[in-house]
């Protein structure tokens, strides 16, 4: 079966396909509203700190077991674990086939209107504005159309396969996102009102630097920025082949991540201040409109006031956003995919529109009962599942499966391993440093709630 298991066909491929799912909704949208929302530039300082800290430790786990076992991510836990704990692991496992499952339920709910608001901006462009209002509006019609058509696109991709599909569709979105972003950066940073943005992004406040809430926040959104906790990396890890160096392609992902979220910052918080100076309003007593009005409210109204180029950007805005999400989106349904094809002997492609069905009809129903399932699913995965998940495949990397294995497994690719500060650092790291914080911080999100 590893013989002709798919891998990616280089390093690149694996780099964009993975930064891919790590840049989402989560770098160009949960980010810098964080930012904005938590004492500017301080805030970017504690979360790269904490990104290389504590989240690039775990996403090596979710990388080394995947490439070891070179399986779908049941079999895979299952396999880093001794014959006592097989049935847990296996267990942990198929916990994140499930939470990968529900994130893209809601994911792709939020894509769809990203889709939606782009298709709409497009229409402003040719004049064409029957729709518009339908388009932009929270209706069940429009959420339950966008969504399935968001659902289209992810299984479509993902029925292809790791090169055909993933590798092939994410070598060509990655660039054209980077573009985007650079062309939005440009251009509002020659607005007026662009500079106070740039000001209260860079220059931190760090009066707020050791807040426990500011560090919780930052450590949760590198988490579920670097798409950790589900076993989304450790399936794509599983498709790296064994002569690659795992500790350097690990850290380019963090770095690429980390940059794009940089970069979106520099965007969407001048756009704010630019809008606040063309008579939108931002703030609501006080305090930051909450994120999906900044998003789909500021924005839209920003754009509103620069006549026809606003239209373009807003166009370009809502693509940029289809396609991180597009790329993150393929990444989750991968995970069930995956364990599907291998558990139930099924075709890739069949495997994908089945599960993917599966999955838009958990959509559908989180769309009928919006108010109350909407944010309940998000925070059952995002703020519970997702950091104990992680915290497990810590506890197995570091405490069940022996470390020579692990060693070895680094070794294919980077032989000298063993005399790298990496090496001298990560296995401490991950047996009591993250094990610890995951759980200081999960024991505050208890006390919290
Ligand atoms: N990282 C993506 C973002 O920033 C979201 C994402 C993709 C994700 N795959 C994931 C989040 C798996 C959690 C788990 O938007």
């Amino acid at each position: 079966m590893q013989n002709t298991r798919a891998e990616f066909s280089s390093k690149l491929a694996f780099i964009l396909a993975a930064s891919g799912s790590a840049i989402g909704l989560g770098n160009i949208w949960g980010f810098p509203i964080q930012v904005a929302e938590n004492g500017g530039g301080a805030f970017v300082v504690v979360y790269l700190i904490l990104t290389f800290l504590l989240a690039y430790p775990v996403l090596m786990v979710e990388l080394i077991i995947g490439r070891h076992a070179k399986s779908n991510i049941v079999t895979s836990m299952r396999m880093v674990s001794g014959t006592r704990t097989k049935v847990f692991a296996g267990l942990t496992g198929f916990w994140g086939v499930v939470t990968a499952s529900l994130i893209l339920s809601f994911y792709a709910i939020v894509a769809g209107w990203m889709v939606a608001f782009c298709l709409s901006a497009s229409f402003n462009l040719i004049g064409f504005n029957q729709f518009n209002q339908w388009l932009e509006d929270f209706s069940l019609s429009r959420n339950l159309i966008f969504t399935l058509v968001f659902y289209l696109f992810t299984i479509q991709i993902v029925a292809q396969g790791v090169t055909a599909g993933i590798e092939k569709w994410t070598t060509r979105l990655m660039p054209a996102l980077i573009v985007l972003i650079i062309i939005l950066i440009v251009y509002i940073a020659g607005q007026e009102g662009a500079a106070t943005g740039w000001r209260l992004y860079l220059q931190p406040d760090f009066s707020s630097l050791f807040e426990a809430e500011l560090i919780l926040s930052a450590l949760g959104q590198s988490f579920f920025s670097l798409s950790l906790g589900v076993g989304t990396m450790m399936i794509y890890g599983s498709y790296v082949s064994r002569s690659e160096n795992l500790v350097r392609l690990g850290a380019s992902v963090a770095v690429v991540d980390v940059a794009i979220a940089f970069l979106a910052g520099l965007l969407v918080i001048p756009a704010m201040t630019v809008a606040l100076h063309n008579g939108v309003e931002i703030y609501d007593g006080g305090k930051l409109i909450d994120s999906d009005g900044l998003i789909f409210n500021v924005l839209p109204a920003l754009f509103s006031t620069m006549g026809i180029s606003g239209t373009i950007l807003a166009v370009i805005f809502f693509a940029l956003m289809t396609i991180a999400a597009v790329t993150s989106s393929i990444s989750m349904l991968e995970v069930p995919v995956a364990y599907a094809a291998d558990r139930y002997e099924m075709k890739r492609s069949k495997a994908a529109h089945l599960v993917g069905t599966l999955i838009f009809i958990i959509s559908v129903i989180i769309l009928i009962n919006f108010s109350t399932l909407f944010s309940f699913v998000i925070s059952l995965t995002t703020r519970y599942s997702e950091p104990l998940i992680g915290l497990l495949f810590c506890v197995f990397a570091g405490w069940v499966w022996q470390r020579e294995k692990i060693l070895a497994e680094i070794k294919q690719g980077l032989p000298e391993a063993e005399q790298t500060l990496f090496w001298k650092i990560w296995p401490t790291y991950i047996k009591y440093v993250c094990p610890v914080i995951i759980s200081l911080i999960f024991w505050h999100t208890l006390v919290a709630s």
